[in-house]
């Protein structure tokens, strides 16, 4: 096989793991007690949100440019606590490594534990009276 043919008959196997990903991903994380009634309350459209995942984990992973949005401001006016976060990476974690190659599953982990620490500082850059992460100052 030509390189190119190669590399072309990759990507496909790439795309194709990640939509594998984000679709169980957001099975599991609609059967979950905690992010579900979220990711059920703030999701209109499953299948549309799906595209836009998978884009932004293709555009993470593989560099395409499908992918233009800015993934923290939507998160803002969600109703996220900071014990969502471990629950999330937890779940995308386990999924990553069913669904995708431990190439690919290992980068994609490595993003999302970087995000979700970037998010929590974002969402919650003060600590409370008992030095937890929160939105407010003590
Ligand atoms: C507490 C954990 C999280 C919860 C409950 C959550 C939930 C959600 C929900 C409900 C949406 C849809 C919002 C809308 O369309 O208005 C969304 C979008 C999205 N989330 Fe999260 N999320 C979490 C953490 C993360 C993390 C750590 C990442 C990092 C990869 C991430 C990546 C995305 C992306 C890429 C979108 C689409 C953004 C866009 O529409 O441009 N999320 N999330």
């Amino acid at each position: 096989m030509e390189a190119a043919v190669k590399e072309a008959a990759a990507d496909d196997a790439a795309e194709a793991a990640i939509r594998a990903c984000v679709k169980r991903f957001y099975e599991k994380g609609g059967a979950d007690s905690l992010l579900g009634p979220i990711f059920e309350k703030s999701i209109s459209e499953l299948e549309p949100h799906l595209d836009i995942v998978a884009n932004f984990w293709s555009h993470a992973l593989l560099g395409t440019t499908r992918y233009q949005g800015t993934p923290f401001g939507v998160h803002v006016n969600l109703p996220i606590e900071p014990q969502h976060f471990a629950r999330w990476l937890a779940l995308f974690t386990e999924t990553a490594k069913e669904t995708m190659p431990e190439r690919l599953a290992s980068a994609a982990v490595a993003r999302a534990e970087h995000m979700t620490q970037c998010f929590q500082s974002g969402l919650f850059p003060f600590k409370d009276s008992q030095g937890r992460p929160s939105k407010a100052p003590a």
